[in-house]
């Protein structure tokens, strides 16, 4: 069967879908095509930390009804190092700004409504096979649903469909360099239903390993702990991930509140860019073009960040014929990528048990700590990186 719209987007994750509205809005035709089914991408667990810019936008979308109810915003972050806590303020280091906490997967829900209520298509359990002509004006993305076989012919296509999808593999290689970093370690994450025990998050170094708090609401919370690159949940029934996150979050005179755990999950950790994200008629954002490592909370961020320029691109060019937004798409987003990639990089070595208790590397970590409370500069430097860079 044969389709056509103006821009074939590959993926309903942050990117395609906040694409899909930005275009919308200016009367861009676009069709999502998605592989799994909407319930599954909406129960998805993943993130939880939106920078202002995200929630800026996901509100000029007119997409955060809920998000203005049920997300919790928060001026400030624990780091802590055996035990040795430092708040470090968002509010007095960069003027005003603050993160907010909302699940992704809440996220997908409101964008996936919105995108419905505005008529844009959107075909679940679509799987994209291929895509051909991209050097053409008139790309295709063929793909399978329902057991049939499909042809989406656009003027453009965006590929939003994550690390594993078919994007990027349509880039030629010799128009990228690639970079990649496997750390030697993973998160366990859960949910239980147990109040947060912390105002803030808390990222903390311990010998034994990494330990974050964070939260999903008054009455959920979402915890992290640093675990060897072959483990499994098996390995870790409740009592012991409780026993272990007090251990590694523990400071004097507080104590973490334990409860039921709902969802138990291992992801691997890894940098993993590409320095040209174009090629002809195609265009990547988000995943698809980049990895960070989750610590600081980079990736949904970063995913939307490319869309901004994505969507202004492809504005640009069908109200003027001008091309140059289009031209300058991967230069426009890679300031960003690196910076947030340096960051995300920063605070995994800061916080990650990599080398013996006392050995040089966990001696300069331990300065490395020790600077974010002696120097304001450096806490700043933590500040306006963690909320999200305004100005790139
Ligand atoms: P995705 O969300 O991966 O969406 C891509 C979509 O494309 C998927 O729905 C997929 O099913 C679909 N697809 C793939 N292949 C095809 C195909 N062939 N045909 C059709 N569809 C296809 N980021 C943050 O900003 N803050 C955080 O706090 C944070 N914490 C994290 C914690 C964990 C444990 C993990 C795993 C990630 C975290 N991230 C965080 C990263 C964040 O989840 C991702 O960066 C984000 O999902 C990227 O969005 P995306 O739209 O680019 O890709
Ligand atoms: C969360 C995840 C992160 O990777 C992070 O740095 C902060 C918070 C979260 O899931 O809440």
């Amino acid at each position: 069967m044969k389709h056509s719209t103006k821009v074939g987007i590959i993926g309903a994750g942050p990117a395609g879908l906040t694409l899909a509205l930005l275009l919308q809005r200016k009367g861009i035709d676009c069709i999502i095509l998605e592989n799994r089914s909407r319930q599954y991408v909406e129960s998805r667990v993943r993130a939880g930390l939106l920078e202002q810019n995200t929630v800026d936008l996901i509100r000029e979308l007119g997409a955060s009804e809920r998000l203005d109810k049920e997300g919790l915003e928060h001026h400030g972050v624990y780091l802590s190092f055996n035990g040795v806590r430092h708040r470090v303020p968002f509010k007095e280091l960069t003027g005003g700004r603050c993160i907010t906490i909302y699940g992704q997967q809440e996220v997908v829900k409101d964008l996936i409504q919105a995108n419905l209520d505005r008529g844009i298509e959107i075909v679940f359990e679509a799987h994209a096979k291929h895509i051909e002509g991209i050097e053409t004006e008139s790309p295709s993305i063929f793909y399978q649903h329902n057991g049939e076989e499909h042809e989406l012919t656009c003027d453009f296509v965006a590929g939003c469909d994550g690390y594993h999808g078919i994007g990027r593999q349509h880039l030629p290689k010799e128009t990228y360099n690639e970079f990649r970093i496997e750390y030697p370690f993973s998160w366990l994450g859960i949910l239980a239903n147990v109040a947060p025990s912390s105002d803030e998050l808390i990222y903390a170094y311990h010998e034994r390993g990494f330990a974050l708090h964070s939260l999903r609401s008054e009455t959920v919370s979402r915890l992290y702990i640093q675990v060897e690159n072959d483990d499994t949940v098996d390995n870790w029934p409740d009592e012991k991930i409780w026993e272990e996150l007090s251990i590694r979050l523990g400071a004097e005179g507080w104590s973490l509140q334990s409860g039921p755990i709902f969802e138990k999950s291992i992801t691997p950790m890894r940098s993993f860019m590409i320095d040209n994200m174009q090629y002809g008629r195609l265009f990547l954002a988000g995943d698809a073009a980049h990895i960070v490592p989750p610590t600081g909370g980079k990736g949904l961020n970063l995913a939307v960040a490319d869309i901004r320029f994505l969507a202004s691109a492809l504005t640009n060019w069908y109200d003027n014929q001008d091309d140059s937004l289009l031209q300058s798409y991967s230069q426009d987003c890679l300031r960003r990528i690196w910076r947030a990639q340096d960051f995300s990089n920063f605070m995994t070595y800061l916080f990650h048990k990599q080398a013996a208790h006392g050995s040089f590397e966990n001696l300069l970590q331990k300065s490395k700590f020790d600077y974010i409370s002696l120097s304001k500069a450096q806490a700043t430097t933590i500040a306006e990186n963690y909320v999200g860079l305004k100005e790139i």
